[in-house]
């Protein structure tokens, strides 16, 4: 069955955004390697799918570039009445039968890119195959969570080969969920 991988990126305290959503810090130039994605173009070459949360959307469209994923099947989770819109289907009602359904379909694996509320539905709906977590060297003291406050605990296990320290400081893990 195809998987379901969190591929993010977190400030060592564990935060994936600003509390206003800004993720500035994350793009700070002084963390370019030359020739150096940290994996992404590799990991975008294993999936087919992406699943964001209308947090996530909103601010992936406040970017100022096109639509980044135009060739994936892009689905951003709602529970209000969306317009439609290009490149992306909304989903509203019964997200976790949604994705239940979706791993069953034959395909690449899917990514979960985020945020911090979806990735608590699919954590705790246990659809959660692999975490893909870039650490990076900062602490933020306050932002939007990894996972939002509604997951339930939940055990990982680290996968040992999988794992990357880069100069720039950014420490990769790859846990299986
Ligand atoms: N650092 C990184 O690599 C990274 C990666 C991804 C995202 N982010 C950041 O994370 C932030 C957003 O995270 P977030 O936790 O605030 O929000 P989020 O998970 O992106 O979106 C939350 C919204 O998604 C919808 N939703 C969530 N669970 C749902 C469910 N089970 N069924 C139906 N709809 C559901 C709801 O939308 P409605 O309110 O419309 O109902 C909810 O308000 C953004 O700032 C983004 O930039 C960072």
């Amino acid at each position: 069955m195809r998987k379901i991988i969190l591929y993010i990126a977190a400030s060592t305290d564990g935060y994936i955004a600003r509390p206003d959503g800004n993720i500035d810090w994350l793009h700070d130039k002084k963390y370019n390697i030359p020739d150096e994605d940290f994996g992404y173009s590799a990991f975008l070459q294993t999936i087919d799918t992406t699943l964001m949360g209308h947090n996530t959307y909103r601010e992936i469209l406040g970017f100022d570039m096109p639509f980044p994923y135009p060739e994936l099947k892009n689905y951003v989770f709602s529970r209000s009445k969306q317009e439609e819109a290009e490149h992306v289907s909304f989903v509203r009602d019964g997200a976790v039968d949604f994705i239940e359904k979706l791993k069953e379909q034959p395909g690449k694996d899917i990514w979960l890119i985020g945020g911090g509320m979806l990735n608590a539905t699919v954590l705790n709906a246990g659809l959660l195959d692999e975490i893909i977590l870039t650490y990076i060297p900062i602490v933020l003291g306050k932002g939007i969570p990894l996972f939002s406050a509604e997951t339930e605990e939940h055990k990982l296990k680290l996968i040992p080969t999988e794992n990357k320290l880069y100069r720039n400081g950014f420490l990769q893990v790859r846990y299986s969920c």
